[in-house]
């Protein structure tokens, strides 16, 4: 399986911003080679970002969708309306989505339904805050996180998924998961995938390491064949230092 590295731009970059670093970016497109790269600009963004990355090898995904196709949901976006815009996956179950605006494990399950059924590929998020992990039960917390996800998938849709395993405690601290920590925590996260979907499923499902990730430490995660990427917050807002971000992966899966 080659690598997935996905850019999540979180609320920043406006459309002229976004028009910027996309072509820039597409300039390193090249140097990319087999690696997956997607954008994942805030919502307003996604139509200018669309216009510049179509025909390219660069991905377009959305930050967050809304459990229905349509309604009285106020403020809201669907999956059918990322889908029109030309996005192909969607991220669900961010950190932030869960303990900023308290998405619950019931929620993210049908945001991740939602998305299937619009024909996105579902990026789901997840990981242990700290005192979860000083209290022992990292495993245990990914483990309902990712069950209450996969809840009634065939394993059709099961393939269709991205796991990004994010620590709560390393997402914008600087502070990254020792790569051994990442690596225990993405073999465990393959295993229940296993558990749920058989291994033939579980082979084609990509899972990415994220939380401070840049440069300098992208390297020392993808070499274990544990991790398939990454998701990328602050070290992706910047068109060179992302793309030395991309080249750095590639690399190290090379060596
Ligand atoms: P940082 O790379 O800024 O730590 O953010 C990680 C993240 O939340 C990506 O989704």
């Amino acid at each position: 399986m080659g690598l997935i590295i996905v850019a999540n731009w979180k609320m920043h970059k406006t459309t002229g911003e976004t028009a910027d670093f996309c072509r820039s970016i597409l300039k390193d497109e090249k140097q990319f080679g087999e690696v997956e790269v997607l954008i994942c600009p805030p919502y307003t963004s996604l139509t200018t970002a669309s216009g510049i990355l179509n025909g390219s090898t660069l991905n377009l995904g959305a930050q967050d969708l809304h459990w229905k196709q349509e309604g009285a949901f106020t403020g809201e976006i669907s999956g059918s309306m990322l889908r029109d815009l030309g996005v192909e996956y969607v991220i669900v179950g961010h950190s932030e989505r869960r303990h900023v605006m308290g998405e619950a494990n019931a929620r993210i399950r049908d945001k991740v339904k939602a998305a299937l059924e619009s024909g996105l590929k579902p990026i789901l998020c997840v990981g242990e805050t700290e005192a979860e992990r000083e209290a022992g039960s990292t495993n245990s917390v990914i483990k309902e996180q990712l069950l209450a996800a996969l809840e009634g998938l065939g394993t059709g849709e099961m393939k269709s998924l991205v796991i990004a395993y994010e620590p709560v405690w390393a997402i914008g601290t600087g502070k990254a998961a020792q790569p051994a920590d990442a690596d225990s925590a993405c073999s465990f996260i393959r295993q229940v995938l296993q558990d749920e979907g058989g291994s033939e499923t579980a082979g084609k499902i990509p899972i990415q390491y994220g939380g401070s990730v840049k440069e300098g430490n992208i390297g020392s995660f993808v070499e274990f064949d544990s991790i398939q990427g990454a998701l990328v917050g602050g070290a992706s807002l910047q068109a060179d230092s992302f793309s030395a971000l991309i080249q750095a992966a590639r690399k190290a899966v090379q060596s």
